[in-house]
């Protein structure tokens, strides 16, 4: 059985993710690294829990040694959006804590999971059916420390064994915590404002396509690659995975079929329409599929129910 930390387990992934990982593995078995709040609603209460900043390397080994564990999921990320902001903390928060997980990972012998993303791309590499291995040159800091983290995960892996792996997130759709600062967030916030009956202001042009997938799926992902049999994967850091890629007027008119009377209206964020632009429209993901088994379950019309169904049975 797997002794798991989470760090950032209180963010849009980890707040499902430790849910997940505790039906599978035990709940002791899951330990939810927090840093500051918001916290998920029964936090402390669910299962054991340890405060870490993970930019600080002598809480990492702390934490790693004193729960005896040997995977580490490291979710700890400043999003595409607000790292444009603040590049410097987007680097920091980005690359040092990869590089704590990894280095006390090596010294402890765990397997590491560490997201990257369509943002790992950018205006020169092929925007449709991207492929697994193509040109990576973003132009944002998120991007950056993506394409950095693939790389130094893989180097771990090479030099000294390291387990890492990872998968390529696109923009994730997800109904417990909100994400925040991201590009790709307009597709979470479209629903809450669908299901509370109020007008929806978009940022990002019609006709930007960009990668996205409902939460069961990421999940999947996260979990399914960390388990897979290490033989048969030819790429580590990190696989593109992928599930529906869409504009906002196909989110809209696939939330109207629900909700005939939401309205939808334009006002463009040029930071976020930028960030947006030098993304792909959809990844090829055949290696993930034939490597471990990546098949997902959600496409835009089947997600849009679950959502509509999960928010409008909660006060939101
Ligand atoms: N969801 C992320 C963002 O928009 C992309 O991985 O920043």
């Amino acid at each position: 059985m797997k002794r798991i930390l989470i760090v950032g387990s209180t963010g849009q992934i980890g707040s499902e993710l430790s849910v997940r990982l505790r039906e599978i593995y035990g709940t002791d078995n899951v330990i939810c690294g927090y840093f500051k709040p918001p916290y998920p609603e029964n936090f402390f209460e669910l299962g054991p829990t340890v405060e870490i900043d993970a930019t600080d390397v002598k809480q990492v080994y702390h934490a790693v040694r004193e729960y005896n564990v040997d995977t580490i999921y490291n979710l700890a990320a400043i999003l595409s959006a607000t790292a444009e902001k603040c590049p410097k903390l987007g680097w920091d928060v980005g690359m040092q804590s990869l590089m704590n997980c990894l280095d006390v990972a090596k010294e402890f012998n765990c397997g590491v999971f560490t997201p990257s993303s369509i943002g790992a791309f950018g205006p020169e590499t092929p925007k449709d059916k991207t492929p697994q291995d193509t040109i990576q040159r973003p132009k944002t800091i998120y991007g950056i420390t993506k394409v950095m983290g693939e790389l130094l995960s893989d180097y771990y892996f090479e030099r000294w064994g390291v387990d890492t792996r990872s998968v390529r997130f696109p923009g994730i759709i997800s109904n417990m915590t909100l994400p925040g600062g991201g590009t790709t967030d307009y597709a979470v916030e479209i629903f809450y404002n669908a299901v509370k009956g109020e007008k929806f202001t978009c940022p990002v042009k019609a006709g930007t396509f960009m990668d996205m997938m409902y939460m069961p799926d990421a999940l999947n992902a996260a979990i399914e690659i960390m388990e897979a049999d290490a033989s048969r994967l030819k790429h580590r850091n990190s696989f593109n995975v992928a599930s529906m890629s869409f504009d906002p007027e196909m989110i809209y008119n696939e939330i109207k079929k629900h909700y005939p009377n939401f309205v939808m209206e334009y006002n463009v964020d040029p930071l976020k329409q930028r960030i947006a632009d030098s993304w792909p429209n959809s990844l090829d993901d055949s290696c993930a599929r034939n490597e471990w088994d990546w098949q997902p379950k959600y496409d835009l019309s089947k997600m849009t129910v679950d959502m509509i169904d999960v928010l409008s049975k909660r006060k939101i």
